[in-house]
């Protein structure tokens, strides 16, 4: 099992041009194997600073956005034109202002009455583009994601029973904060990825990236974000200068972009 690349940058935007220099790598990679690049986004507000940059031609050009496929690793169950909706946040940052077709995104349809039925939808709808049946797990290319004050990452939150989950796909959730009722990734879609990246920013996050990053005995898996670790992926830690605060590499190693 690989261990963690981590990465220190100065602030958000550095970390926002980061990641979007390893997603248009990533998608290069998955274009020349001939295949869609599939990537699942995060929520929250963090891929917002990600999706202007990768808006931007002169960086994202070298990705063919036709042959990218958009799904998503959690949402809110609210309508998709919510300000509450990660849908809702990635279309206006992202899939308005590339004009990505519709059916390259595959959105959680959180709008439905029951999130049991969203869920089981949205794990045949991902069984059915990768063409794979149970037992076996899809393997996306990247999967983002953003990790909670808590630890919490996807909509995957402490003491949840998503987060025991080890063989459905995609499951309900309830998030103690905000929006409760969600529809996530379980560890074990995100852990098959062939790479997932986390952006990490703000100082509210350093003592959970300690936690998982730098851990003492046994602290990382009490974190649900220490629970993702790829079985043979790339997994990448995207940190800003406050949320690495409180880690031993952010004394030595701080990339800047231009390096
Ligand atoms: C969500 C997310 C969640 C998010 C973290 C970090 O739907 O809220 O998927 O896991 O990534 O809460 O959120 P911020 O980027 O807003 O700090």
């Amino acid at each position: 099992m690989p261990t963690a690349e981590v990465r220190v940058v100065s602030d958000i935007t550095e970390l926002a041009t980061e990641a979007a220099e390893l997603f248009t790598w990533f998608g290069q990679q998955a274009m020349r194997a001939g295949g869609p690049f599939r990537v699942a986004l995060s929520g929250g507000s963090t891929p917002k600073a990600l999706y202007q940059i990768l808006a931007k031609p002169e960086v994202s050009g070298p990705l063919d956005w036709t042959r990218t496929e958009f799904f998503f690793g959690d949402e809110r169950c609210v309508p998709p034109d919510d300000s509450e909706s990660n849908y809702s946040l990635a279309s206006r940052g992202l899939f308005q202002p590339l004009k990505i077709s519709e059916d390259r995104v595959f959105r959680m349809e959180g709008e439905l009455p029951s999130a049991e039925s969203a869920s089981r939808k949205y794990e045949d709808l991902i069984r059915k583009a990768f063409r794979s049946p149970a037992p076996l797990v899809p393997r996306f290319d990247l999967i983002l994601l953003g990790m909670g004050d808590d630890g919490h990452t996807a909509s995957l939150f402490p003491g949840t029973a998503a987060l025991e989950e080890r063989s459905r796909l995609v499951v309900p959730s309830t998030s103690p904060k905000g929006v409760a009722q969600r529809i996530t990734f379980t560890v074990p879609l995100i852990n098959e990825a062939a790479a997932v990246m986390f952006l990490v920013s703000g100082e509210s996050k350093a003592a959970p990236a300690r936690t998982i990053l730098e851990p003492k005995q046994g602290e990382r898996e009490r974190l649900p974000a220490g629970l993702i670790r790829p079985q043979t992926g790339r997994l990448i830690w995207l940190l800003d200068r406050d949320a690495a605060a409180q880690l031993t590499i952010a004394k030595q190693q701080v990339t800047s972009h231009e390096e």
